[in-house]
């Protein structure tokens, strides 16, 4: 870590990020340290755009999210990830955080990984801090465990770690490593009653966590090496299975929480009957009632039509793997 000193408005644009092995339940929920290893995807088509400036002309630290100024957990939040720039950079000013999201907040579609990240490298920047990729990923979980996936580029691995400087993420593979898609089918823009703090609370009371737990580090080394391998079919195959196994904890955790709706069947049941028509996709989804499609780029465009098609489907938003957070 440097300190150069220097207060600059910094803007940042983070992507959001698609979890093919889920982050589920905290073995240390202060320090968002996870019980288990996840596997992600930055996406491109759903990014935070976050501007920071620290200024002695400030009383209070101001928070602006998609336009308005918000308090409440996301401010705690957020004022956390300050306070931590504050005291590595040696510095007592107030910031003024601007956040824009271009797709849903609080839909499953990992605003809080985007947010989280964006801040954490616009933040330690504007402070005049250089931190290393490793140092920022473990700066943007303390705001939301997922945030530390979006920091590296491409696919990444967050290795659970024991404590705080040993759990963090790192690129598993460049962006234009693998050619894939995921097709964001939104079948709901409202904010979910549950949010993804209250299924990591729960999740170890449900009867298939520590079963989970047991089978995960198999299905870590095929979703990985699938990865690395380009192996399409043991890929999706792996994913789909670990998003049904989220779903199935939160649904057995107490108490239970419910993220689909009936649009988000329809997606499943239209994704089977492609693969059945000989079409290659899977789905998977977060703490939200959003389906993420995943299938090659050369199908994209026939897989959209018939999702775009479907009654509950608002809209699709089509990603590339990405890059992680990056000053602009
Ligand atoms: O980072 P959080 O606390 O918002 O939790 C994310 C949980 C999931 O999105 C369901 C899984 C994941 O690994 O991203």
């Amino acid at each position: 870590m440097k300190c150069l000193h220097k207060m600059i408005e910094v803007t940042v644009v983070s992507p959001a990020n698609i979890a093919f092995i889920k982050f589920w339940g905290k073995k240390n929920p202060k320090l968002n340290i996870p019980f288990n290893d996840s596997i992600s995807m930055n996406l491109s088509g759903c990014t935070t755009t976050t501007t920071v400036q620290f200024s002695d002309k400030l009383k209070s630290d101001k928070i602006i999210v998609n336009g308005k100024e918000v308090g409440g957990l996301g401010n705690d939040r957020v004022k956390l990830i300050l306070n931590e720039i504050r005291k590595m950079a040696k510095i007592k000013l107030k910031a003024e955080v601007n956040s824009k999201n271009n797709f849903p907040s609080d839909a499953g579609i990992a605003s809080s990984a985007s947010g989280f990240s964006a801040l954490a490298l616009a933040g330690s920047v504007a402070a005049g801090l250089k931190l290393s990729e490793k140092e920022l990923s473990i700066l943007a979980r303390h705001g939301s465990g997922s945030a530390c996936r979006s920091i590296p580029d491409g696919f990444t691995y967050w290795r659970e770690g024991t404590n705080n400087s040993s759990s963090f993420a790192f690129s598993i593979a460049p962006p234009e490593f693998w050619d894939i898609r995921d097709l964001v089918t939104v079948v709901s823009k409202e904010k979910k009653k549950s949010g993804s703090t209250e299924g990591h609370g729960a999740a170890t009371t449900s009867p298939y966590f520590w079963l989970r737990i047991k089978n995960l580090s198999r299905r870590i080394k095929i979703l990985k090496s699938a990865i690395l391998k380009k192996d399409f079919d043991t890929f999706g195959q792996n994913l789909e299975e670990e998003a049904v196994d989220l779903h199935v904890m939160a649904m057995t955790s107490h108490p239970p929480i419910f993220y689909w709706n009936s649009g988000t069947m329809d997606v499943i049941h239209a994704v089977i009957k492609m693969r059945e028509e000989g079409m290659a996709c899977f789905f998977t989804m977060d703490a939200g009632p959003n389906v993420h499609v995943i299938c090659r780029g050369i199908d994209e465009s026939k897989i959209k039509k018939v999702l775009e098609k479907l009654p509950g489907t608002i809209f699709v938003i089509s990603n590339k793997p990405a890059k992680g957070a990056r000053i602009i």
